[in-house]
Protein backbone atom coordinates (compact mmCIF):
# COMPACT_ATOMS: atom_id res chain seq x y z
CA UNK A 1 0.00 0.00 0.00
CA UNK A 2 1.83 3.27 -1.20
CA UNK A 3 1.51 5.88 1.97
CA UNK A 4 1.21 9.48 0.46
CA UNK A 5 3.56 11.64 1.87
CA UNK A 6 3.48 15.62 3.18
CA UNK A 7 6.19 17.66 3.58
CA UNK A 8 6.90 19.89 6.27
CA UNK A 9 7.45 23.48 5.38
CA UNK A 10 8.68 25.76 7.13
CA UNK A 11 10.88 28.08 5.07
CA UNK A 12 9.00 31.37 4.19
CA UNK A 13 8.90 31.39 0.72
CA UNK A 14 7.00 28.18 0.96
CA UNK A 15 3.23 27.88 1.98
CA UNK A 16 4.27 28.68 5.70
CA UNK A 17 3.28 26.20 7.80
CA UNK A 18 1.02 23.85 5.85
CA UNK A 19 2.06 20.38 4.70
CA UNK A 20 1.77 19.82 0.95
CA UNK A 21 1.33 16.85 -0.80
CA UNK A 22 3.96 14.67 -3.04
CA UNK A 23 3.22 11.81 -4.78
CA UNK A 24 6.02 9.65 -3.27
CA UNK A 25 4.44 6.28 -2.75
CA UNK A 26 6.61 3.42 -1.21
CA UNK A 27 8.23 5.64 1.00
CA UNK A 28 7.21 6.49 4.97
CA UNK A 29 10.66 9.22 5.06
CA UNK A 30 12.31 11.58 2.87
CA UNK A 31 14.70 13.71 3.81
CA UNK A 32 17.28 15.97 1.80
CA UNK A 33 19.84 18.53 2.86
CA UNK A 34 18.29 18.97 6.90
CA UNK A 35 19.83 21.31 9.07
CA UNK A 36 18.92 22.32 12.52
CA UNK A 37 20.46 24.68 14.05
CA UNK A 38 20.64 25.89 17.68
CA UNK A 39 22.60 28.84 18.30
CA UNK A 40 24.88 28.57 15.11
CA UNK A 41 25.66 25.36 16.10
CA UNK A 42 24.22 22.94 12.90
CA UNK A 43 23.24 19.64 15.19
CA UNK A 44 21.74 18.04 11.99
CA UNK A 45 23.82 18.91 9.39
CA UNK A 46 22.71 18.40 5.74
CA UNK A 47 21.31 14.43 6.64
CA UNK A 48 19.41 12.54 4.29
CA UNK A 49 17.25 9.56 5.01
CA UNK A 50 14.71 7.36 3.38
CA UNK A 51 12.31 4.83 4.77
CA UNK A 52 10.27 2.54 2.76
CA UNK A 53 6.93 1.96 3.74
CA UNK A 54 6.87 -1.15 6.48
CA UNK A 55 10.38 -1.06 7.61
CA UNK A 56 11.99 -1.09 10.91
CA UNK A 57 14.72 1.42 11.31
CA UNK A 58 16.82 1.72 14.40
CA UNK A 59 19.12 4.76 15.09
CA UNK A 60 22.00 4.45 17.23
CA UNK A 61 24.51 7.46 17.96
CA UNK A 62 26.05 9.09 20.81
CA UNK A 63 24.56 11.18 23.74
CA UNK A 64 23.64 14.36 21.85
CA UNK A 65 24.33 13.85 18.60
CA UNK A 66 21.28 15.01 17.27
CA UNK A 67 18.76 11.69 17.82
CA UNK A 68 15.83 13.28 19.37
CA UNK A 69 16.17 16.87 17.76
CA UNK A 70 15.63 14.55 14.00
CA UNK A 71 12.78 12.60 15.46
CA UNK A 72 11.26 15.82 17.00
CA UNK A 73 11.41 17.05 12.78
CA UNK A 74 9.78 14.02 11.56
CA UNK A 75 7.09 14.16 14.43
CA UNK A 76 6.64 17.98 13.15
CA UNK A 77 6.98 19.23 16.42
CA UNK A 78 10.24 21.35 15.19
CA UNK A 79 9.61 23.07 12.25
CA UNK A 80 12.62 25.69 12.62
CA UNK A 81 14.38 23.11 9.98
CA UNK A 82 16.55 23.93 6.30
CA UNK A 83 15.56 21.14 3.81
CA UNK A 84 13.23 18.99 2.46
CA UNK A 85 11.12 16.45 4.79
CA UNK A 86 8.73 14.07 3.70
CA UNK A 87 6.55 12.15 6.08
CA UNK A 88 3.11 10.63 6.06
CA UNK A 89 0.25 12.88 7.71
CA UNK A 90 -0.89 9.64 10.31
CA UNK A 91 2.56 9.79 12.35
CA UNK A 92 2.60 9.09 16.07
CA UNK A 93 5.70 9.40 18.59
CA UNK A 94 6.17 7.94 21.94
CA UNK A 95 9.06 9.42 24.14
CA UNK A 96 10.91 7.89 26.98
CA UNK A 97 8.95 9.65 29.41
CA UNK A 98 5.55 8.22 28.78
CA UNK A 99 4.13 11.40 29.78
CA UNK A 100 0.15 10.84 30.45
CA UNK A 101 -1.80 13.34 32.39
CA UNK A 102 -1.87 12.69 35.53
CA UNK A 103 -5.85 14.14 36.01
CA UNK A 104 -7.26 11.55 32.97
CA UNK A 105 -7.86 8.07 33.76
CA UNK A 106 -5.29 5.78 30.89
CA UNK A 107 -8.30 5.64 28.32
CA UNK A 108 -8.57 9.32 28.22
CA UNK A 109 -5.42 9.95 28.28
CA UNK A 110 -4.94 7.14 25.17
CA UNK A 111 -7.64 9.43 23.08
CA UNK A 112 -5.83 12.74 24.10
CA UNK A 113 -5.70 15.03 21.20
CA UNK A 114 -7.76 12.77 18.35
CA UNK A 115 -9.56 14.76 16.11
CA UNK A 116 -13.23 13.88 15.88
CA UNK A 117 -14.25 13.18 19.58
CA UNK A 118 -13.44 8.73 19.26
CA UNK A 119 -15.40 6.85 22.06
CA UNK A 120 -14.32 4.85 24.79
CA UNK A 121 -14.21 1.64 22.84
CA UNK A 122 -11.13 3.14 20.78
CA UNK A 123 -9.08 2.85 23.50
CA UNK A 124 -10.09 -0.06 24.73
CA UNK A 125 -9.23 -1.68 21.49
CA UNK A 126 -5.74 -0.65 21.53
CA UNK A 127 -5.23 -1.08 25.67
CA UNK A 128 -6.08 -4.38 25.07
CA UNK A 129 -3.33 -4.72 21.89
CA UNK A 130 -0.81 -3.70 24.10
CA UNK A 131 -1.78 -5.96 26.80
CA UNK A 132 -3.17 -3.35 29.38
CA UNK A 133 -6.62 -3.61 29.00
CA UNK A 134 -7.50 -4.46 32.94
CA UNK A 135 -5.79 -0.98 33.67
CA UNK A 136 -8.54 1.00 31.19
CA UNK A 137 -9.94 3.04 33.63
CA UNK A 138 -6.87 3.60 36.23
CA UNK A 139 -5.49 6.84 37.05
CA UNK A 140 -1.84 6.91 35.45
CA UNK A 141 0.02 6.95 39.04
CA UNK A 142 -1.20 4.11 40.26
CA UNK A 143 0.44 1.91 36.89
CA UNK A 144 3.75 0.57 36.75
CA UNK A 145 6.75 1.67 34.58
CA UNK A 146 5.85 -1.26 32.11
CA UNK A 147 2.60 -0.38 32.28
CA UNK A 148 2.87 3.43 31.50
CA UNK A 149 5.12 2.87 28.77
CA UNK A 150 2.26 0.36 27.55
CA UNK A 151 -0.41 3.13 27.79
CA UNK A 152 1.64 5.57 25.68
CA UNK A 153 2.26 2.90 22.88
CA UNK A 154 -1.34 2.46 23.00
CA UNK A 155 -2.03 6.37 22.33
CA UNK A 156 -0.14 6.01 19.66
CA UNK A 157 -1.28 3.65 18.27
CA UNK A 158 -4.96 5.01 18.13
CA UNK A 159 -3.76 7.17 15.65
CA UNK A 160 -3.40 4.36 13.44
CA UNK A 161 0.65 5.42 12.12
CA UNK A 162 1.97 4.99 8.95
CA UNK A 163 5.24 6.33 10.74
CA UNK A 164 6.01 5.15 14.16
CA UNK A 165 8.55 7.34 16.08
CA UNK A 166 10.04 5.89 19.08
CA UNK A 167 12.44 7.58 21.22
CA UNK A 168 14.35 5.49 23.42
CA UNK A 169 10.51 4.03 24.88
CA UNK A 170 12.57 1.20 26.89
CA UNK A 171 14.95 3.57 28.60
CA UNK A 172 13.26 3.67 31.95
CA UNK A 173 12.16 -0.05 32.27
CA UNK A 174 13.85 -2.54 33.97
CA UNK A 175 16.08 -5.39 32.25
CA UNK A 176 12.88 -8.11 32.19
CA UNK A 177 9.97 -5.49 31.39
CA UNK A 178 12.47 -3.97 28.33
CA UNK A 179 12.57 -7.09 27.04
CA UNK A 180 8.48 -8.02 27.25
CA UNK A 181 8.21 -4.18 25.75
CA UNK A 182 10.82 -4.96 23.03
CA UNK A 183 8.47 -8.11 21.76
CA UNK A 184 5.56 -6.29 22.21
CA UNK A 185 6.70 -3.21 19.52
CA UNK A 186 8.09 -6.03 17.61
CA UNK A 187 4.47 -7.89 17.71
CA UNK A 188 2.62 -4.41 17.04
CA UNK A 189 4.84 -3.67 13.96
CA UNK A 190 4.27 -6.90 12.56
CA UNK A 191 0.72 -6.77 13.07
CA UNK A 192 0.46 -3.40 11.96
CA UNK A 193 2.78 -2.42 8.88
CA UNK A 194 4.15 0.52 9.78
CA UNK A 195 7.39 1.65 8.85
CA UNK A 196 9.52 2.43 12.54
CA UNK A 197 12.30 4.75 13.44
CA UNK A 198 13.09 3.66 16.77
CA UNK A 199 16.10 5.36 19.28
CA UNK A 200 17.74 3.79 21.25
CA UNK A 201 21.38 3.16 23.00
CA UNK A 202 21.36 -0.27 23.43
CA UNK A 203 23.35 -2.21 19.96
CA UNK A 204 21.63 -5.41 21.23
CA UNK A 205 18.38 -4.02 21.48
CA UNK A 206 18.82 -2.54 17.98
CA UNK A 207 20.28 -5.76 16.36
CA UNK A 208 16.70 -7.70 17.51
CA UNK A 209 14.22 -5.36 16.10
CA UNK A 210 15.50 -3.34 13.40
CA UNK A 211 16.00 -4.00 9.61
CA UNK A 212 18.10 -1.48 9.63
CA UNK A 213 20.70 0.21 11.52
CA UNK A 214 21.99 3.74 11.29
CA UNK A 215 24.61 5.48 12.74
CA UNK A 216 24.11 9.20 13.53
CA UNK A 217 27.63 11.04 14.16
CA UNK A 218 28.60 14.52 12.77
CA UNK A 219 25.08 15.49 12.09
CA UNK A 220 24.15 13.48 9.19
CA UNK A 221 23.92 8.94 8.81
CA UNK A 222 27.69 7.96 9.04
CA UNK A 223 26.85 4.45 8.99
CA UNK A 224 24.45 2.12 8.44
CA UNK A 225 24.23 -2.18 8.78
CA UNK A 226 20.86 -4.26 7.77
CA UNK A 227 19.94 -7.16 9.46
CA UNK A 228 18.81 -9.93 6.69
CA UNK A 229 17.62 -12.55 9.59
CA UNK A 230 14.61 -13.67 10.21
CA UNK A 231 12.25 -13.02 13.32
CA UNK A 232 12.73 -13.71 16.83
CA UNK A 233 16.45 -13.20 16.51
CA UNK A 234 19.17 -15.14 18.38
CA UNK A 235 21.60 -12.41 19.91
CA UNK A 236 24.22 -15.19 19.74
CA UNK A 237 23.64 -15.64 16.16
CA UNK A 238 27.13 -15.25 14.57
CA UNK A 239 25.74 -12.61 11.81
CA UNK A 240 24.32 -10.03 15.14
CA UNK A 241 27.69 -10.41 16.91
CA UNK A 242 29.71 -9.70 13.76
CA UNK A 243 27.39 -6.63 13.14
CA UNK A 244 27.37 -5.77 17.00
CA UNK A 245 31.24 -5.25 16.82
CA UNK A 246 30.77 -3.08 13.56
CA UNK A 247 27.94 -0.70 15.25
CA UNK A 248 30.22 -0.73 18.41
CA UNK A 249 33.15 0.27 17.07
CA UNK A 250 31.20 2.98 15.19
CA UNK A 251 29.76 4.24 18.24
CA UNK A 252 33.52 4.44 19.32
CA UNK A 253 32.83 1.77 21.86
CA UNK A 254 35.32 -0.85 22.14
CA UNK A 255 33.75 -4.20 22.43
CA UNK A 256 34.34 -6.92 25.47
CA UNK A 257 36.82 -9.65 24.29
CA UNK A 258 35.78 -12.82 25.14
CA UNK A 259 36.27 -14.00 28.62
CA UNK A 260 39.65 -15.95 28.53
CA UNK A 261 40.03 -18.93 31.03
CA UNK A 262 43.38 -19.86 31.38
CA UNK A 263 44.10 -23.81 32.26
CA UNK A 264 47.17 -24.10 34.51
N1 LIG B 1 16.01 23.41 22.07
C1 LIG B 1 17.34 23.35 22.07
N2 LIG B 1 18.09 24.45 22.26
C2 LIG B 1 19.46 24.40 22.22
N3 LIG B 1 20.15 23.27 22.02
C3 LIG B 1 19.45 22.14 21.82
C4 LIG B 1 18.02 22.11 21.85
N4 LIG B 1 17.61 20.84 21.62
C5 LIG B 1 18.73 20.11 21.49
N5 LIG B 1 19.83 20.87 21.60
C6 LIG B 1 21.23 20.42 21.49
O1 LIG B 1 21.35 19.64 20.32
C7 LIG B 1 22.23 18.54 20.55
C8 LIG B 1 21.52 17.26 20.20
O2 LIG B 1 20.49 17.02 21.14
P1 LIG B 1 19.58 15.73 21.08
O3 LIG B 1 18.61 15.82 22.19
O4 LIG B 1 19.02 15.62 19.71
O5 LIG B 1 20.64 14.57 21.31
P2 LIG B 1 20.42 13.00 21.40
O6 LIG B 1 21.24 12.37 20.33
O7 LIG B 1 18.97 12.68 21.43
O8 LIG B 1 21.11 12.67 22.81
P3 LIG B 1 20.69 11.57 23.92
O9 LIG B 1 21.18 10.27 23.41
O10 LIG B 1 21.46 12.03 25.12
O11 LIG B 1 19.21 11.64 24.12
C9 LIG B 1 22.67 18.64 22.01
O12 LIG B 1 23.92 19.25 22.06
C10 LIG B 1 21.60 19.52 22.64
O13 LIG B 1 22.13 20.24 23.71
MG1 LIG C 1 17.67 11.91 22.89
Amino acid sequence: MATELHRQVNSPEKESGQEQEDGSGGAAVRVRSLTRSFDGRAVIDNLQLDVPAGEFVVLLGRSGCGKSTLLRVLAGLDREIEGEVLVPRRKAVAFQAPRLMPWKRVWRNVLLGLPGRPGRAVAERALKEVGLDHRVDAWPKTLSGGEAQRASLARALVREPDLLLLDEPFGALDALTRITAQQLVAELWQRRGCAVLLVTHDVEEALLLADRVLVMDGGVIAHQVRVDRDRPRDIADPLLAELRTELLDRLGVRAPEPAVHKVA
